[in-house]
């Protein structure tokens, strides 16, 4: 899978590419992502990318010609215009096919525009055609991120890890201007309720939680399995094989605590029920441990929860303690 990231912060980016997971799907060539400087695809003097809104008020908002530069240079097409077509994009020939190296350091190319976009891993991943025509790819998604879209869940984290190619539009200052969302966005995601400055960290957001479940990308190929929303939650830890997984809060309940060596520490002992090695009683704990926080923490996830009678009859006795 492939993510373009139009932005005017693209030095925002380089550290996330060179730690953790990301790296790594990076390296082993499981994800690949382009970043473009929003910039390059200005014409004037000062390369302007904002402007002043219509109606007067506060704020920049950012001018539609350079986004749609930039978008037509990754191959995408007017939303009014894909009808007929294989896909609804088409993509470009690589924008930079740099020496290959096995470091997943950036590395600053000329594209075929003024400006320069950084392409990780930094080696060509995808091989352009002999005859030079643009090669139809199914399954792209254009994304503008902005506080006014969806809220970005982990149900479009699983939508998104199956498409070839995602583009994330980052907006900035007060707005993006509306006809670009119009014209070429298929979705606009908010990854909360709170306003950020811009839309750099949503789109790092959005890639860690969408590349974790492209398989391969984790390390344990069962991790991401127990987070499906298609996975009843009183499933998971009603069978009695083993210990209970992780959840991680994905769609369901919130997940229980965890604890490591020391047994002891601050004063605190782990619970002994983790240290019998009975794992029935360990998965009956566990399940309480995450219907009580998720009643403290979230309880409007509980409406959502598939719950068992058991965990209803538990979920009772601790709504009456709290009484
Ligand atoms: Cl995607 N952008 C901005 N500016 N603020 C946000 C957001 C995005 N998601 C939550 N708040």
């Amino acid at each position: 899978m492939r993510f373009e990231i139009v932005t005017i912060f693209p030095g925002f980016f380089t550290g996330i590419f060179e730690n953790g997971i990301l790296r790594r799907a990076l390296a082993e060539e499981l994800v690949a992502v382009g970043v473009h400087d929003l910039r390059a695809f200005t014409h004037d003097r000062h390369r302007t990318v904002d402007d002043r809104p219509f109606g007067g008020g506060e704020g920049m908002v950012l001018k539609a010609e350079p986004l749609a530069e930039a978008l037509v240079s990754l191959g995408i097409v007017a939303k009014a215009e894909r009808e007929g077509m294989a896909s609804s994009t088409v993509r470009p020939e690589m924008q930079n096919s740099g020496p290959s190296t096995s470091s997943v350091a950036a590395e600053f190319a000329p594209d075929e525009r003024a400006g320069w976009a950084l392409t990780y891993p930094t080696h060509a991943t995808e091989k352009s055609r002999m005859d030079g025509a643009p090669e139809l790819v199914a399954g792209t998604r254009v994304i503008l991120l902005s506080a006014q879209g969806r809220r970005f869940t982990q149900a479009v984290a699983r939508e998104l890890a199956g498409m070839e190619r995602v583009v994330l539009i980052c907006g900035r200052y007060e707005g993006v201007d509306e006809r670009i969302n119009q014209l070429y966005c298929d979705m606009e995601l908010s990854i909360g309720d709170y306003v950020l400055s811009g839309g750099e960290l949503a789109a790092a957001v959005v890639m860690d939680a969408t590349m974790r479940l492209i398989p391969g990308v984790l390390g344990n190929e069962a991790s991401g399995e127990f987070e499906s929303f298609g996975v009843a939650d009183a499933e998971i830890t009603s069978g009695t094989e083993g210990v209970p997984r992780s959840q991680h809060g994905a769609g369901g309940l919130l997940d229980y605590p965890h604890y490591t060596r020391p047994a002891d520490f601050g004063g605190l002992r782990v619970p002994d029920v983790l240290t019998n090695g009975d794992h029935q009683e360990i998965r009956r704990w566990r399940r309480e441990q995450q219907l009580r926080k998720t009643l403290a923490n979230r309880p409007d996830l509980l409406e959502g929860a598939a719950l068992s009678a058991e965990d209803r009859r538990v979920l009772e006795a601790i709504r009456r303690e709290n009484l």
